[in-house]
């Protein structure tokens, strides 16, 4: 079953649309095949873009969106989640590197993780980085955050590997608020 599955009124929530031209889809299509082996997740998001309305997403909940062929979590956390993730210390880490495409070059720490300053949102490519699985949300884990069930991968309340065998925080895509409701991906 998938994140979107699981969560109650995620259905509803999946009210994101897309606006890259016809000719920019297409061309994205075209070029995946070559590019995913690489795995050069900057480029292969500029090829198109989606726009997506978190209006409806409440505090302690999560929308999962699907962005070139990829579940993409955007959780609105709890102050206590925000809490958690901003009392662990870099050494605390597994993997000290934000992987967060939108401040490149940055550490872990929970404040470069998140989309806005506050960090009460977070948004990450919702999948596991030792073979790829889709993690459980909403509270899963050792953390009480992300559970990746095929090898035992806990991630905390910032998407930060924190025990198992992956080896990198999960990912964060290219993205931006671009009003107070609306988050571009890509
Ligand atoms: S794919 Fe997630 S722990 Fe192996």
């Amino acid at each position: 079953m998938s994140q979107a599955e699981d969560h109650p009124g995620s259905r509803r929530d999946f009210l994101y649309y897309a606006t890259a031209g016809a000719g920019a889809v297409t061309a994205g299509a075209a070029i995946w095949p070559l590019i995913d082996q690489m795995n050069p997740s900057a480029d292969v998001q500029a090829l198109s873009q989606i726009f997506v309305d978190i209006s409806g997403v409440e505090v302690g909940s999560q929308l999962t969106v699907n962005f070139l062929g990829k579940p993409v979590f955007i959780r609105r956390r709890t102050p206590e989640e925000i809490e958690a993730a901003r009392a662990v210390e870099l050494g605390d880490l597994m993997d000290r590197d934000s992987q967060n495409p939108n401040r490149p070059g940055t550490d872990a720490l929970d404040q470069n993780r998140t989309l806005d300053e506050g960090g009460e949102w977070l948004v990450m490519i919702g999948v596991c980085t030792h073979l790829g699985c889709v993690p459980l949300g909403d509270g899963a884990g050792d953390f009480d955050a992300w559970f990746c069930p095929c090898h035992g991968s806990h991630y905390d309340t910032a998407g930060r590997i924190r025990r198992g065998p992956a080896p990198e925080n999960m990912w964060i895509p290219v993205a931006e608020f671009v009003d107070e409701s609306t988050i571009r991906l890509g």
